[in-house]
């Protein structure tokens, strides 16, 4: 068993006397993937908050390959690089070409040339399927490709893992399955992710585990069959009837053959 790429221990974070998370604890290895799900004010993105230390928990241990983030006198900053994010909203830079939107980080925060931090971002974007939008600036994209570049940028960094926070609900209907396939194909190529998605076909695909969080808690975690098949919890099983009625419509994106990658 390979070292935790992510390891939280105990993780408690309260805004003012609202408690959001309340004693999260999971791994993640390397190549993993894992889904998390739960209703709306669940603490979703307030704990991949917690991840990468934009909003530090109270209390907890965030291992990032062995570190423990919550140490005093770790450089964050050094640290952050190992940490991907995809968000929900895309947060591209409006006024720079999806190159350079994905080159910017390569050259500020890892110090490569024009000429290098240029090729990493363009076979990123081929990763994405992007390469012939490179010199589009993200006005002229739809938000499926957006989307994609928001991957891309967070694939060039080549980071220890990425964290996705609903990447695909702010998108059109017909624009969800393209980002879907980029996910997937970045998931069996072996990238480590943690996943906030309610999007169940990708989380048969490729999750290794799933994880229910209701009011800040782990209600319950398990493969995605145990989801599927046998859920425990009332809890869960309302809420997977309730995504049933909402996304059911997305399993039919996937190949057979993509639902068997991790059973
Ligand atoms: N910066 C903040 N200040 C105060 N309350 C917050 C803040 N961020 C989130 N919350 C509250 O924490 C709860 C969990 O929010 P969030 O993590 O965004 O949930 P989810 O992503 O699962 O929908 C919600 O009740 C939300 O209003
Ligand atoms: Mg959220």
């Amino acid at each position: 068993m390979s070292k935790p790429v992510l390891r939280l221990v105990d993780i408690w974070k309260s805004y003012e006397d609202l408690e959001v998370l309340k004693g999260i604890s999971f791994e993640l290895t390397k190549k993993q993937v894992k889904v998390v799900f739960g209703p709306s004010g669940s603490g979703k993105s307030t704990l991949l908050r917690c991840i990468n230390m934009l909003d530090p928990p109270d209390k907890g241990e965030i291992y990032i390959s062995g570190q423990n983030l919550m140490e005093p006198g770790v450089k964050l900053n050094k640290m952050r690089v190992k940490i991907g994010i995809v968000f929900q909203h895309f947060n591209l830079f409006a006024h720079l070409k999806a190159i350079d939107n994905v080159s910017i980080g390569l050259r500020r925060v890892k110090g490569f040339s024009k000429e290098e931090a240029h090729s990493k971002a363009l076979d990123a974007l081929m990763r994405v399927k992007l390469a012939e939008w490179a010199d589009h600036y993200p006005a002229q994209l739809s938000g499926g490709q957006q989307q994609r570049v928001g991957i891309a940028r967070a694939l060039a960094m080549e980071p220890d893992l990425i964290l996705f926070d609903e990447p695909t609900s702010a998108l059109d209907p017909e624009l969800i399955g393209e980002v879907l396939q980029v996910m997937l194909d970045i998931a069996k190529a072996g990238t480590t992710m943690l996943v906030v998605t309610h999007e169940m076909g990708f989380a048969r695909a490729v999750a290794s585990e799933m994880i229910f969080l209701d009011e800040g808690v782990i209600v319950e975690r398990g493969t995605p069959n145990h989801f599927f098949e046998s859920p425990k919890s009332e809890r869960v099983k309302h809420f997977l009837r309730q995504i049933d009625v909402l996304y059911g419509r997305h399993e039919e994106l996937l190949e057979p053959s993509d639902r068997e990658v991790n059973g």
